[in-house]
């Protein structure tokens, strides 16, 4: 490691991972956990795939089944935490972000590029979380209709770094991505 005061390269550390996470099927961020607040405030959390990165934009994407139980979540609370824990580069990234929900004609262009295989993950009757009298008592609808896109605007970016000493820094959209440190 060069300066390990180094905010700056820090964050890039960070981008650097999360990015990959993205065309890398093997690295740690390509399965972020992703957590919300149910209708009734308690916490959920899943694993969902990364899709897209931007740094330039400061979002990153996750593609899901418009019927599922994050979305209700989402509608009434549009929040939700990222969390990675990459241990290749000995790091927990936490993305904080707000949520937009996009369907239909906006996300066509995602739809396209979705494989074959793929586009069962999108519709199920009856809905996904349906209580169900046996485990294959659903059909996949592979259905555009219910393809959603979660557009997630970062807020901030806490990176924790489980090196010897540990480090651990929050770096803020409305700061300009400036970055401090915390104590870890
Ligand atoms: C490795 C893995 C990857 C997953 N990827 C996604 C994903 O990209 N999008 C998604 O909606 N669910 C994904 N899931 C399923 C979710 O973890 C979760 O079970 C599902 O979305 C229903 O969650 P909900 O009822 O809280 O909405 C994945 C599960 C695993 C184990």
């Amino acid at each position: 490691m060069n300066d390990p005061n180094d905010l700056a390269a820090f964050l890039e550390l960070g981008w650097q991972r999360l990015t990959r996470g993205v065309v890398d099927r093997r690295s740690a961020a390509r399965h972020p956990v992703f957590a919300t607040v149910s209708p009734l405030g308690l916490p959920e959390a899943r694993t969902v795939v990364l899709r897209a990165a931007s740094r330039g934009d400061g979002t990153v994407e996750v593609h899901t089944d418009g019927g599922s139980d994050k979305i209700s979540s989402l509608k009434v609370n549009p929040r939700a935490q990222l969390m990675i824990w990459d241990e290749t580069a000995k790091l927990q990234i936490r993305l904080s972000t707000s949520v937009t929900i996009k369907q239909g004609a906006e996300v066509s262009d995602r739809w396209q590029n979705v494989p074959d295989g793929s586009r069962m993950a999108y519709g199920a009757s009856p809905k996904p979380g349906t209580p169900i009298p046996e485990s294959y008592a659903y059909t996949k609808l592979a259905s555009r209709d219910w393809f959603t896109v979660l557009v997630c605007h970062i807020e901030s970016i806490e990176l924790m770094q489980l090196i010897d000493p540990h480090r651990r820094a929050v770096f803020k959209a409305s700061e300009a991505w400036k970055g401090e440190w915390r104590v870890p």
